[in-house]
């Protein structure tokens, strides 16, 4: 099976915590192969595979990564080889979005503070897509459906007893982004906003760790897990609950809203959207909003 993958690399993929991924193509079709790096993360092989098992077989149609079929005989494929394999997503990281939305404050503040007078045709029509209404209303869409998105794919974890415990960006996939469109971000056009993230994907189970639904009683943990940027403070003194998602998804809001800062207060948005996140990020865990909150939250469902 090494052997098969080596020979079939398509392409590698980001490198994350766990080990390197690789998209293989098998049988004219390509799939994600999940190498883990050693035999002390055979645990997270075997919790990640649980719990795609699992979440596939009381939600077959959601939208996480198969684990499609280990093609493997071995009756522990995770002991004797160090891999998963998934259905292969198209599309990219949503960290990209971010970067993104990056860009376009970056623009406006050039051109608010420095360089007034437009020079190029790009420089204009940049200017012209960020002052449309039109384009401003998508943006501020396009971060509710996302923000309101995951919140479902946490939702559908909590309901079976699962709680993520890494959400971040870069374990969030997007699938039909347009073609080129993060490298000619500056001339998108504004109606073709909301179709960059038709399709969700909440990937990386390896720390997934059992809650009861909306239960707030905190449960210890023998080993930090989560990522630095995103991880709540209850997680760092080795326990977590039902909100310890809550919170990371909140630091995903806070870096949305800091990066678009300009379009949300342009829209008068800016006081919920802050709101929302605040709540989220409630350092006591007892305190914070729980899945149910977030996704019956009036901002994120109103559409403008
Ligand atoms: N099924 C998939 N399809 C496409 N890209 C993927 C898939 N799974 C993972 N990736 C890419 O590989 C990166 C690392 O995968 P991930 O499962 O998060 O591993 P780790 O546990 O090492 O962080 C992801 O951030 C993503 O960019
Ligand atoms: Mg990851």
């Amino acid at each position: 099976m090494t052997k098969f993958i080596i020979n079939n690399i398509y392409k590698t993929l980001p490198n994350g915590y766990s080990g390197q991924n690789y998209v293989i193509n098998y049988k004219n079709s390509l799939y994600t192969v999940k190498k883990y790096k050693n035999i002390g993360n055979l645990f997270i092989a075997k919790n990640e595979y649980n719990a795609l098992m699992k979440l596939n077989k009381y939600f077959p149609t959601a939208d996480f990564p198969k684990p499609f079929k280990l093609i493997l005989k071995n009756s522990e494929p995770w002991i004797n080889n160090n891999f998963l394999l998934y259905d292969y997503i198209n599309g990219s990281d949503s960290r990209y979005l971010i970067n993104l939305f990056e860009k376009y404050q970056y623009h406006i503040n050039y051109h608010n503070l420095i360089k007034p007078n437009l020079t190029t045709p790009d420089d204009q029509n940049l200017i012209i897509n960020i002052n449309n209404q039109i384009f401003i209303n998508n943006l501020i869409k396009l971060i509710k459906k996302y923000i309101l998105d995951i919140a479902k794919l946490i939702e559908i974890c909590h309901s079976i007893g699962l709680t993520h415990l890494d959400i971040k960006p870069e374990n969030i996939l997007l699938s039909n982004i347009l073609p080129n469109f993060f490298k000619e971000y500056k001339t998108i056009k504004y109606d073709n906003l909301l179709y960059i993230i038709n399709q969700l994907y909440l990937i990386d189970f390896g720390f997934v760790h059992p809650i009861k639904y909306n239960n707030k009683e905190l449960i210890k943990i023998n080993k930090r897990v989560g990522t630095i940027k995103y991880v709540s403070p209850e997680m760092l003194a080795k326990t977590y609950n039902c909100t310890s998602d809550i919170f990371s998804l909140g630091k995903i809001l806070d870096e949305i809203i800091i990066s678009t800062n300009f379009f949300l207060k342009h829209n008068n948005q800016l006081d919920n959207a802050r709101s929302l996140c605040n709540d989220m990020l409630i350092e006591n865990p007892l305190h914070r909003m729980t899945i149910t909150d977030v996704i019956n939250n009036k901002w994120l469902n109103n559409t403008l």
